[in-house]
């Protein structure tokens, strides 16, 4: 697997007269349709297939999910969330001159989910891509945003992860229907003589593509292989666990602190566990986990931003606290950013 570092920043102390990107607001939505584990339970018994709370719970944290209804796409869910950050920011939709939107479960093949949501905000002109990184998409969209905003290509980001991960579901299989949910987060990014994000990674290994992926595709006009997401649990676990350590070691060091500066652990809300996991290999007490697997599932690309847009509505998280956002999924992707928040 590589350990090379990425060519993303670094930032110990602010430069004078650099240019850094802060969060300036945040936003979430989530289907209205939440699916608790009995839910689930009741739906696979339709089909003689054995789960229970306790199972899920035990395993995995998981209590509810949300499921989109069919005619709702991520672009539907993503424009909700980008509108709350916007407002959050206190900009208007008119002041965005970037919109990224990381997601696995596009409206489309093609255009990207970024130019229906940058459509139906009503604005035109500014450059709008969607990033595929699966569960870590909204890392590597964040740090392609504060990238474009350091280098003065970009004033005032969209961030965006949403999904509609209920498409991808095989409903018979126990093992993975009863993980993911649908959701979406935003942040709006702007630059700032501050920062901000601190400092950034991203990684990839492509030899773990078999652990998770979905490998069905489109060809002359039917769908070509199984449309259904596939995970090894355990393979993806081991090294979720081990990547999101090293990601957050790799951040610090760029930065030049250590582990006691987080206030608040934000990571991809797959399972409670990693999560757990993860804040003890950093010596961070669990309370200092934003935890929203338990309502959410995993909602890929949207989890983090889910996260942090909840977080910060409740008061947990306040300006001036340091946040330490990572992501990992299939690919197999995993990065992390370093907020000054
Ligand atoms: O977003 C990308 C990142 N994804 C992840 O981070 C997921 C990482 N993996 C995991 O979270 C865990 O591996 C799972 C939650 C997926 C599975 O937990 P586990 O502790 O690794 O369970 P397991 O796969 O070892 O399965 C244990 C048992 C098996 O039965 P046997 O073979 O011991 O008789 C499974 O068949 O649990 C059974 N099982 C279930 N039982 C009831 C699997 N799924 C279910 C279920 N209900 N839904």
């Amino acid at each position: 697997m590589s350990s090379g570092q990425t060519g993303t920043q670094t930032t110990s102390s602010p430069v004078a007269g650099a240019r850094y990107s802060r969060i300036a607001g945040t936003g979430s939505f989530l289907p209205p349709n939440r699916v608790t584990n009995e839910d689930m339970v009741a739906r696979l018994a339709q089909d003689g297939i054995e789960t229970s709370n306790d199972w899920i719970v035990e395993r995995t944290g998981i209590r509810a999910r949300h499921f989109a209804d069919p005619a709702v796409s991520s672009s539907h869910l993503g424009l909700a969330a980008a509108r709350q950050a916007i407002d959050a920011a206190g900009v208007q939709a008119s002041d965005i001159d970037l919109i990224i939107c990381a997601t696995s479960t596009p409206d489309m093949v093609f255009p990207s989910t970024a130019c229906l949501i940058q459509r139906d905000l009503g604005i035109q002109g500014c450059p709008a891509f969607d990033v595929q990184a699966v569960c870590s998409g909204f890392i590597y969209a964040l740090t392609v945003a504060d990238s474009l905003i350091r280098s003065g290509s970009a004033r005032r980001a969209l961030v965006i992860g949403t999904e509609v991960f209920s498409r991808l579901l095989d409903f018979k299989d126990r093992t993975t229907c009863v993980l993911f949910g649908d959701g979406a987060g935003a942040v709006v990014l702007e630059a700032s003589e501050q920062p901000g994000i601190v400092s950034t990674c991203l990684h990839a290994d492509g030899q773990f593509s078999h652990i998770l992926n979905v490998p069905g595709t489109i060809a002359c006009g039917s769908i070509l292989g199984d449309p259904t997401l596939k995970m090894d649990g355990q393979a993806v676990f081991k090294l979720a666990v081990s990547v999101l350590d090293k990601a957050a070691h790799e951040v610090l060091a760029k930065a030049g602190r250590d582990a006691s500066c987080i206030d608040w652990l934000i990571p991809h809300q797959a399972n409670l566990r990693i999560m757990q996991g993860t804040a003890k290999k950093l010596k961070l007490s669990p309370d200092k986990v934003v935890v929203t697997v338990d309502q959410h599932g995993n909602t890929s690309a949207a989890s983090i931003p889910l996260a942090l847009d909840h977080a910060v509505r409740s008061g947990q998280v306040q300006r001036g606290q340091t946040l330490m956002l990572e992501g990992v999924g299939g690919g197999f992707t995993w990065g992390a950013v370093l907020v000054d928040y």
